[in-house]
């Protein structure tokens, strides 16, 4: 039997990664507030994202999901939302068509805003302020006033999360989505690049099989799965007081469901299973991710197994490996051993962003994109060797142009990385290298399924 739990209860344990409010009165009377707004999302439809991390556990869907490494105020916009939205899109299109597999898709928007960080301070010359912890807690500028948290952020995140949300909702259900129209998703910058190249063959071919369908009788006005998807949101579940806050009871069920995304993630620098951040999770209903680092080793992610998802529930909860490229195989084949001798149901997801973090000679925090694609091949590798099924991927990317991560095929160099480097925290996948990303995923997808049928016929002898 599990201990009982209450949306309070993380606040009884240690914890990792808070930021200190001067101003306590303000924050409880922002939180007392929040707890009385309308949910930003549904019990019914974390349900619905549950059943399909639950096919992409048994090896029949893939989980795509990505975004922002933090979302911030300044560039709270409805373009960059729609070109986001638009290369999500593409790369989902991307792996569905050529990969054969249905794509299960999670944004890490609306809510994506707080940030764990490696020293609590930050110094400048003769200068010590708390580090930037992202927008919901204080702001990114090097002054006192900027870094102090202030309880007020916390509502406009909330604020921001909502209008996001609206907009994403209106996109994947309004229209935007429909598969007729998978030419204009196209970015300008994109379109004349070999990426661009590769996205056009493959959307022929789908117009192609649409018109082929529609002679056949069945179009996107006949049939709503050709004109909508679903697309989720997630978060890493780090500033326990908004969450608690979000947190509801659901009236169908009697459960309780964060309501601040669909899907929420404990992160590597806060997974300590006796800690706060396990304990909030382990008691909503959601869909849970959990990152695992190099640190993690099989008895660790038992016991957190066996915490946050206790009755094996498929689609409950997805591992998020970030190992770095060089450290895939050494590390993720005694996990997945571990986790099939014990029988439990995952979702293996990879994450080849953060462990492939370094910085440039000037200056600049960026990942090569060689080691980016390492890393998926490499956690490929290892599940075909294991005889697992290679779940999804995790990353950081944008819609925009930018110049984060090196590499790719128009080969961004370090002297290159200052042009156009937005992020407010970590290096992102511009569009094109986000494509290219898929277009590899794609076929890694294709070659597992060329030799499934194989392996079943043989075993149905
Ligand atoms: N509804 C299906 C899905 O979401 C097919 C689909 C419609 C689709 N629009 C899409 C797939 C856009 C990828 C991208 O998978
Ligand atoms: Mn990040």
């Amino acid at each position: 039997m599990s201990k009982p739990w209450k949306p309070d209860s993380w606040r009884a344990k240690p914890i990792a990664q808070v930021p200190t409010y001067t101003d306590t009165e303000g924050l409880s009377a922002v939180e007392e507030r929040l707890s009385s707004y309308p949910p930003l999302v549904f019990a019914g439809e974390a349900r619905k994202l549950k059943q399909g991390l639950g096919r992409v556990a048994s090896g029949e869907a893939f989980l795509l999901q990505g975004g922002d490494c933090a979302e911030s105020f300044a560039e709270h916009h409805p373009d960059n939302i729609r070109d986001l939205f638009r290369v999500f899109l593409q790369m989902a299109v991307i792996m569905t068509f050529a990969g054969g597999m249905p794509v299960v898709k999670v944004g890490r928007i609306a809510g994506q805003f707080a940030k764990p960080r490696s020293a609590p301070m930050e110094r400048s010359g003769d200068v010590e302020l708390p580090s930037y912890r992202g927008d919901i807690i204080n702001g990114i500028d090097f002054d006192e006033a900027s870094r102090n948290p202030d309880p007020a952020r916390i509502e406009m995140a909330y604020r921001q999360s909502a209008a996001t949300l609206n907009l994403l909702r209106a996109f994947a259900q309004g229209g935007y989505a429909n598969l007729d129209h998978v030419h204009q998703w196209t970015l300008g910058f994109v379109s004349e690049s070999p990426q661009g190249h590769r996205y056009q063959e493959i959307a022929d071919r789908i117009s192609e099989a649409m018109d082929f369908m529609r002679a056949c009788g069945i179009d996107a006005d006949s049939v709503a799965a050709l004109r909508t998807t679903d697309f989720f949101t997630s978060h890493e579940a780090l500033l326990l007081g908004y969450e608690q806050a979000m947190t509801r009871v659901d009236s169908t069920s009697g459960n309780w469901y964060a309501t601040s995304g669909h899907m929420v993630w404990i992160g590597d620098r806060t997974r300590q299973p006796d800690h706060a951040h396990v304990e909030y999770c382990r008691g909503v209903e959601n869909p849970i991710g959990l990152k695992c680092g190099p640190s993690l080793e099989p008895d660790g992610l038992l016991e957190l197994i066996d915490l946050l998802n206790p009755d094996n529930e498929a689609g409950r909860l997805t591992l998020i490996c970030r190992f770095g490229a060089d450290k895939v195989e050494e590390r993720l084949p005694a996990l997945v051993r571990a986790v099939e001798r014990e029988g439990r149901s995952v979702v293996w997801s990879c994450d080849p962003m953060h462990g492939n973090t370094i910085k440039a000679a000037n200056g600049y925090k960026t990942r090569p994109f060689d080691l980016i694609l390492r890393e998926v091949e490499n956690f490929f590798a290892v599940h075909r060797g294991e005889g697992s099924h290679p779940g999804g991927i995790h990353i950081e990317m944008t819609g925009k142009n930018v110049t984060e991560c090196t590499g790719g095929a128009r080969a961004i160099t370090e002297a290159d990385l200052k042009d156009r480097y937005h992020t407010h925290c970590d290096p992102r996948l511009n569009a094109d290298q986000s494509l290219e990303l898929a277009f590899l995923i794609a076929e890694l997808l294709k070659r597992d399924r060329r030799e499934q049928p194989r392996q079943s016929a043989v075993a149905g002898l």
